[in-house]
């Protein structure tokens, strides 16, 4: 994909996406900008995942498109390894690093650096490992190193590691899925500052919480959605964090009829 004249990394168009009589996603239009960080809100149950997931490959829509660097993907071509290929990478709360693991070799699950004979080439491993923790992710001392077992690590930690993977592997567009959720503040400033880098890096990057305050300082541009809709989608200079509140209270409450 060489084409550097798109205007977006990664469009949905008109993306629908049923389960059986479930329609989780409907009429979906959906973009990142190159260098943009793009907060999606909404309920749960909204469709916030499930988008995730059509984006990264893991499912294809019903129908509707998507468009990767400027170009449309193939629904039955398009799948996980696919996704990484074009740049895309996503990061789960908990799912994305294998936990009994060493750091080092964790970087490298499914992409091994091997030499002529076909064995892992640990030395080169472990010093890339070291520096993307070092100088990439900056973990200064304080007891992790390349060797450290993966379970061992804060989920901030754990974070900053799945990021600095996606950095490392030099993805253009970065989706994090919740990734506050049972995180000490000390550890949600910490990913909120590897959201930064992202961003100072020149990549993009999709950002999704349930804290609104967090989504509000890191995110250039908001889209939210309501079962399975896009009901808005603003840039940060349309709009104040008390305004964004507001709106999203109001879906809430609409949705319960309370209104
Ligand atoms: N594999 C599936 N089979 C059936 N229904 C599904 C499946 N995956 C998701 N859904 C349904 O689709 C809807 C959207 O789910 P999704 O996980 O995308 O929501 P979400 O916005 O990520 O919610 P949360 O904020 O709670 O994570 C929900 O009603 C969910 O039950
Ligand atoms: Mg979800």
């Amino acid at each position: 994909m060489g084409n550097k004249n798109f205007q977006y990394i990664l469009e949905m168009k008109n993306v629908g996406m049923s389960f059986g009589n479930v329609e989780a996603l409907r009429n979906i239009n959906f973009s990142v900008g190159k260098n943009e960080v793009v907060g999606l809100l909404g309920d749960n149950g909204a469709g916030k995942s499930t988008m995730v997931k059509i984006m990264t490959g893991v499912l294809h829509p019903t129908c509707g498109e998507l468009h990767i660097r400027g170009k449309k993907v193939t629904s039955r071509d398009y799948n996980v390894k696919k996704a990484h290929s074009y740049g895309i990478e996503t990061v789960y709360q908990d799912k994305s690093l294998g936990e009994k693991q060493a750091l080092w070799r964790n970087f490298f699950i499914g992409r091994q650096i091997t030499n002529r004979f076909g064995f892992i080439n640990i030395k080169k491993e472990k010093e890339i490992a070291n520096n993307i923790i070092m100088d990439m992710i900056g973990f200064r001392g304080v007891g992790i190193g390349v060797d450290s077992k993966v379970s061992k690590l804060s989920g901030g930690e754990r974070q900053g590691i799945a990021i600095g993977r996606a950095m490392h592997f030099d993805a253009d567009l970065i989706i994090l899925d919740e990734p506050t959720v049972s995180l000490s503040v000390k550890e949600v400033k910490k990913v909120l500052q590897f959201v930064e880098k992202i961003r100072v890096s020149g990549r993009a990057c999709v950002y999704i919480s349930h804290n609104i305050g967090h989504v509000y300082d890191i995110s250039d541009r908001f889209v939210i959605i309501d079962r399975g809709m896009v009901v808005a989608n603003f840039s940060k200079e349309e709009m104040s964090l008390e305004k964004l509140d507001e709106f999203l209270l109001r879906f809430a409450s609409k949705k319960r009829g309370d209104e």
